[in-house]
């Protein structure tokens, strides 16, 4: 089989199940981004994810659960933190970092002794870990480095000639990864924000969040890879007097310019890619600049570390 893309129903999904539990990658929505999954239990279908993306074999997965029994399954030791932000957050784009139970095989988390953890709310991605029967371990399915998929086709554009069935759900909701927060040290650390803010979860928590810095010792590997990145350059634009390229992606669009909101930015990444632009430019509005999130997601495909 090469490249499969059908529309997500009842009858895909059972065939989609019956793919994963053959130990076939399988490409499904979430409401964050597009992951290609495979059974968390097989091996095999693992090491395939990573050829499929050329993942460095270094950045672990997050592994999509069904049920709170699963995700406690995966773990040892969770804190009481734990229960609070999945009753709170679950189904829904929060990932969890937590000590990995022993039968989780080490390459799913890059022989680190950690696993991450996330329950989407997509009811199409819910009802395909339930019909394969257990969780199922799914990076984004983009080709390592380039922007997420948040439609079927982006993930067809990079994957096409692999063999991988994918579900066509249509757009995602979000538009951005998950938000990653790791449990492990006493003072739970931020590891990528996400559409759930640092401040929802410290309220939730009733705690302070720690900051990822290069000092932090519970790092998130994938955040050193050079990501989300389009093949155009991007300007940042902090005066829109100076905007004056031919594609301008601003949060208040004015004739001639792109809408820029957290769903439209990677499609809007791809778009210029498609139009082989060479120059994507970025109205930095303060409404944009306080997104923490989507200026996370801009300041890494700009290759940007710190704005100050
Ligand atoms: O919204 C999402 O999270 C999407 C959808 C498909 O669920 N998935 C996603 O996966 O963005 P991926 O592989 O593209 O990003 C996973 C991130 C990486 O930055 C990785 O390093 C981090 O999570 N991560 C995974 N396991 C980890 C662990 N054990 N410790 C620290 N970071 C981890
Ligand atoms: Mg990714």
């Amino acid at each position: 089989m090469k490249t499969k893309l059908i529309s997500l129903s009842e009858a895909s999904l059972t065939l989609a199940a019956a793919f994963l539990k053959n130990g076939e990658p399988v490409v499904f929505p979430t409401e964050t981004v597009y992951g290609l999954g495979a059974p968390i239990y097989d091996e095999k279908a693992i090491k395939k994810i990573f050829t499929i993306k050329k993942r460095p074999v270094d950045n672990p997965l997050i592994v999509h659960v069904a049920s709170w029994e699963e995700a406690l399954s995966l773990c040892v030791d969770p804190p009481p933190a734990f229960q609070v932000l999945a009753h709170r957050f679950w189904p829904g784009p929060l990932t969890i970092v937590l000590q990995r139970h022993e039968q989780v095989f080490p390459i799913i988390s890059a022989g680190r002794p950690t696993i991450a953890i996330r329950m989407p709310s997509h009811p199409g991605a819910l009802s395909l870990i339930q019909k394969t029967g257990e969780p199922l371990a799914a990076p984004s399915a983009n080709l390592s480095g380039r922007p997420s998929p948040t439609s079927a086709l982006d993930a067809w554009e990079d994957l096409k000639g692999k063999t991988v069935l994918i579900l066509d759900g249509g757009a995602c909701p979000i538009g951005i990864e998950s938000t990653v927060i790791s449990l492990i040290e006493s003072n739970p650390v931020l590891l990528r924000p996400g559409s759930i803010s640092a401040k929802e979860i410290e309220e939730t928590l009733q705690m302070k969040l720690r900051q990822r810095t290069p000092n932090t010792k519970i790092d998130s590997p994938g955040m050193k890879y050079r990501h989300y990145a389009p093949q155009a350059k991007i300007r940042l634009v902090f005066r829109r007097e100076e905007l004056c390229g031919a594609f301008i992606l601003s949060p208040n669009p004015q004739k001639g310019e792109r809408l820029l909101t957290t769903q439209s930015l990677y499609a809007q990444f791809r778009e210029a890619d498609r139009l082989r632009e060479s120059l994507i430019e970025i109205d930095c509005t303060p409404q944009l600049l306080s997104n923490e999130a989507l200026m996370n997601r801009i300041l890494k495909a700009a290759n940007i570390h710190s704005l100050y």
